[in-house]
């Protein structure tokens, strides 16, 4: 019997990037032992890593890798060592040059609060209880990609701009998509924007209006992005699905990550059109960065990149078996009171808590997808969209 082959494109990137990113190849060759299937692997040497070996953040080539694998899986990529903001390169160009040059126009950030680790948000666990929310960042376009964005020097002493930019099939793309996943969820959708200052927010409002009559199961709302900034605080149990421009989807995801109370536990899809054999063709990552002080210590959490790697399972491959699998293992460690020691202080309920390094506690959650192991509280399908339904968004988006 010949088992399918899936084709990854291996990125550990710069500081704690190469450990996340073990820990996450090792619960998804588990995963893949215990369906049935077969990984291959391809690394490759980019982000602060490539300008050290190769002089640029990524080579020609090695993008090239990424278009043709399944799915791309990344740990981080940047540090001190690169920061100079004088430097012609940078490891964050690397990002870009995936993000623009594979077109994955949609970044997908779930925001679930873990039962287990209610107490580790600085937030009163009453407000943060339940939790579940979706923010569809635009990832292509706005200012990350506008031109001009530069310094020039004047006579009147330095000036620098940068581009806010969008068409309106831009905008239509990825709110369209946003509303196809708030379909699948719990049909609500709160596009955000800054529509009292910016000719680009006007644009976005426009655009989301002439695409909501396409979703009249859906109930969506505009608010600006200060407001939001403040109800996900307030009241984040609120929120379902969220879609707004790059810029403000970086903020806001990072402002929604800590309801989880940490950056360690968050993982993110980056999508676009295009499909392969098996499902949409993706990024994956954590959206912690490379924490350069903890590097090389065993200490990371690796449950960002393990999740990751279930979203990538479950987008790119169609095996939301696998995915299912893997998050119930992440799940029932976490309800065992196995923590990183990110989590150290966060109690388990009547059980002990166990501090283990990164290394261990990915040891604990591969034994867990060996077993087939659902102790805690089981598969979550909240933010399970099925590849059928991705690539229908697509169809609908009249995309290759
Ligand atoms: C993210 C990061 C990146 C971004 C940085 C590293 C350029 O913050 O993925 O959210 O701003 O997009
Ligand atoms: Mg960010």
């Amino acid at each position: 019997m010949s088992e399918v082959t899936y084709r990854i494109a291996a990125i550990p990137g710069d500081g704690i990037g190469p450990e996340v990113v073990a820990a996450g190849r090792r619960v998804l060759d588990a995963a893949a032992a215990r369906f049935g299937f077969a990984l291959e692997w391809r690394e490759l040497v980019v982000g602060g890593a490539a300008i050290d070996a190769y002089g640029v953040p990524i080579r020609d080539a090695d993008l090239e890798a990424c278009r043709e694998s399944d799915a791309v899986y990344l740990g981080a990529v940047g540090g001190p060592r690169w920061d100079d903001p004088n430097a012609a390169v940078r490891p964050e160009q690397a990002l870009f040059a995936l993000r623009g040059g594979l077109e994955l126009f949609a970044n997908l950030r779930p925001v679930t609060a873990e039962p287990s680790l209610v107490d580790a948000s600085t937030l009163r666990p009453e407000v943060v209880r339940g939790v579940d929310l979706l923010i569809v960042r635009e990832l292509t376009g706005g200012l990350y990609f506008g031109r001009p964005s530069e310094e020039r020097r004047t006579p009147e002493g330095r000036v620098a701009v940068d581009t806010l930019w969008y068409t309106e099939q831009e905008i239509r793309r990825v709110v369209r998509l946003a509303f196809e996943l708030a379909r699948g969820r719990r049909k609500r959708l709160t596009s955000v924007d800054k529509a009292n200052v910016l000719a680009s927010s006007r644009l976005w409002r426009k655009v989301v209006e002439e695409v909501a009559p396409e979703f009249p199961d859906v109930t969506f709302e505009h608010r600006l992005v200060d407001a939001a900034a403040m109800m996900l605080i307030r009241d984040p149990g609120s929120f379902d699905v969220l879609v707004t421009e790059n810029l403000f989807g970086d903020i806001l995801s990072d402002e929604a990550a800590m309801l989880t109370g940490s950056l360690g536990m968050l993982p993110s899809a980056s999508v676009g059109a295009r499909r392969t054999a098996h499902g949409l063709h993706g990024l994956y990552e954590p959206i912690h960065g490379s924490a350069p002080d903890i590097a090389g210590q065993d200490r990371a959490n690796p449950i960002a990149a393990i999740l990751s790697g279930a979203m990538l399972l479950r987008w790119s491959l169609g095996r939301a078996d696998a995915a299912g699998a893997i998050e119930s293992a992440v799940r029932s460690a976490l309800g065992d009171g196995l923590r990183t020691t990110d989590l150290a202080g966060v109690g388990a309920g009547a059980r002990q808590v166990r501090v283990l390094g990164t290394r261990a506690f990915t040891d604990e959650v591969v034994a867990r997808v060996s077993a087939g192991a659902t102790r805690g509280e089981g598969p979550r399908d909240d933010e399970e969209i099925d590849v059928a339904t991705i690539v229908a968004t697509n169809t609908l988006l009249g995309m290759p």
